[in-house]
């Protein structure tokens, strides 16, 4: 394997406005040790931390609050009804949504990417149709998609990416035809940090009339999100990727097609009236929220946000990017280590292969080391075979991590190196 070439990053901005210190205080979870050493948590593109704020505001509902939702008449309903709906006029305005009504929650993106396959999808998707994705999809965009094309007899077709990690646009530009139905597209990928042009793709797209979903479980940590600046038909993300609770997430739908589309699940809360014979169904987004719903994930998640409000994004994204900057120029010194993904426009994930030592190996020295990575192939199989891999070791930074921390990474790299050569 050859040396990796220099980091194709420019120079990191400045980022003296983020208050590191009092970031990393609030979240209680990296005051630990592990393996009696203090605890380095690189692993945040799989699930993020959660700062206090969150877990007090989890805490306090079930102490005072816990109740469920819609139609009760008694005081703690209505107050866990007015959070919880709080809570998705708060996830309005983290996207710019227009409405409260296009905001539906759903378990994560998988679950979102499922609920539109399964609604939008099954209505509008026919024999012969084409669904475009692209060659750095998260499992969870493919197999949704795969399964709807086996069912109606339609097409997948994969953008290919290049050697850096990027969209091959000209390739995209020319798949796009009438026999497209839609183009599902991942935001930022998390196996090589791309953060790809969905602006452009979208416009591309709907210059032919064709409708898009963005997966935004890797970006909504990352950027602010404008899904009407985007102009994107469908956006979806994971709230637990976002500092909030697991179990929770988001699909933003535009009115017009979340009108049009059938119900997701049936049961309860998604309908007017039901008899034997007939039954109407809710106004929107009830309509797409069969059951009781994750209320306390919901509200934990409306404290996610506020805390995210809370603090200077800028900045802390300012940070990140030196984190990568930064790490990318340490890694990159390391003999025999190949970064996987060298995109001009990337996220704070740094994925790798080593000379002679497996991901595995290395992710578990690392972690005697008390050092958080992930290895494996990251929900996206096409991506290793696309660079000839089975696996990477991925560090992924979130504003917490300090330039302190990916030298520690660099350390137990080294160690990992020096173990697994003896
Ligand atoms: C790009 C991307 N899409 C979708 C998902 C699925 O998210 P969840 O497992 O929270 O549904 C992930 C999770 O890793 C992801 O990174």
């Amino acid at each position: 394997m050859s040396a990796a070439r220099p980091s194709p990053i420019a120079a990191p901005p400045k980022s003296r406005a983020f208050d590191l210190a009092k970031s990393r205080a609030d979240f209680p979870i990296l005051k630990q040790t592990v393996h009696g050493k203090p605890l380095v948590y690189l692993d945040n593109a799989a699930t993020s931390q959660k700062p206090q704020s969150v877990i007090d505001t989890l805490v306090r509902y079930y102490e005072t609050e816990n109740a469920n939702i819609h139609r009760g008449v008694h005081a703690l309903s209505q107050q866990a009804t007015e959070e919880y709906e709080g809570a998705r006029t708060a996830v309005r305005r983290f996207l710019n949504a227009a409405s409260d009504k296009e905001i539906i929650f759903v378990r994560g993106a998988t679950e979102g990417i499922n609920l539109v396959a399964s609604t939008y999808g099954r209505a509008t998707i026919g024999q012969g149709d084409e669904i475009i994705i692209t060659g750095m999809e998260h499992h969870s965009n493919i197999v949704p998609w795969q399964m709807l094309c086996r069912e109606k007899g339609a097409k997948l077709r994969v953008i290919p990416i290049t050697n850096e990690g990027e969209l091959r646009m000209d390739e995209f530009e020319r798949m796009l035809s009438k026999r497209t139905k839609l183009v599902s597209i991942v935001h930022i990928s998390n196996s090589l940090g791309t953060i790809n042009p969905v602006e452009k793709v979208i416009a591309l797209a709907h210059s032919q009339g064709v409708p898009v979903l963005v997966d935004g479980a890797q970006s909504v940590p990352h950027m602010p999100i404008d899904v009407r600046k985007l102009d994107a038909d469908f956006f979806v993300f994971s709230g637990h990727k976002v500092f909030g609770p697991t179990g929770i997430g988001v699909v933003y739908g535009k009115e017009r097609h979340l009108e049009a589309m059938p119900p997701y699940q049936g049961g309860g809360d998604m309908i007017r009236s039901v008899t034997f014979e007939k039954t109407t169904y809710n106004d929107l987004p009830y309509k797409f929220e069969a059951g009781t719903p994750h209320i306390e994930g919901v509200i934990g998640l409306g404290a996610a946000i506020a805390y995210l409000n809370g603090m200077d994004r800028q900045a802390a994204l300012a940070h990140e990017h030196d984190l990568l900057a930064y790490s990318t120029g340490r890694l990159s010194e390391i003999k025999g280590l190949r970064i996987i993904g060298r995109a001009k426009e990337k996220a704070s994930l740094i994925a790798f292969v080593m000379d002679g030592a497996h991901p595995h190996d290395i992710g578990t020295i690392l972690d005697s080391e008390g050092i958080a990575i992930r290895t494996g192939h990251h929900c996206t199989q096409p991506v290793m075979d696309r660079y000839g891999i089975p696996a990477t070791a991925r560090a992924s930074f979130a504003f917490y991590n300090t330039r302190e921390e990916v030298d520690a990474l660099a350390r137990g790299i080294l160690k990992a190196r020096e173990v697994l050569r003896s």
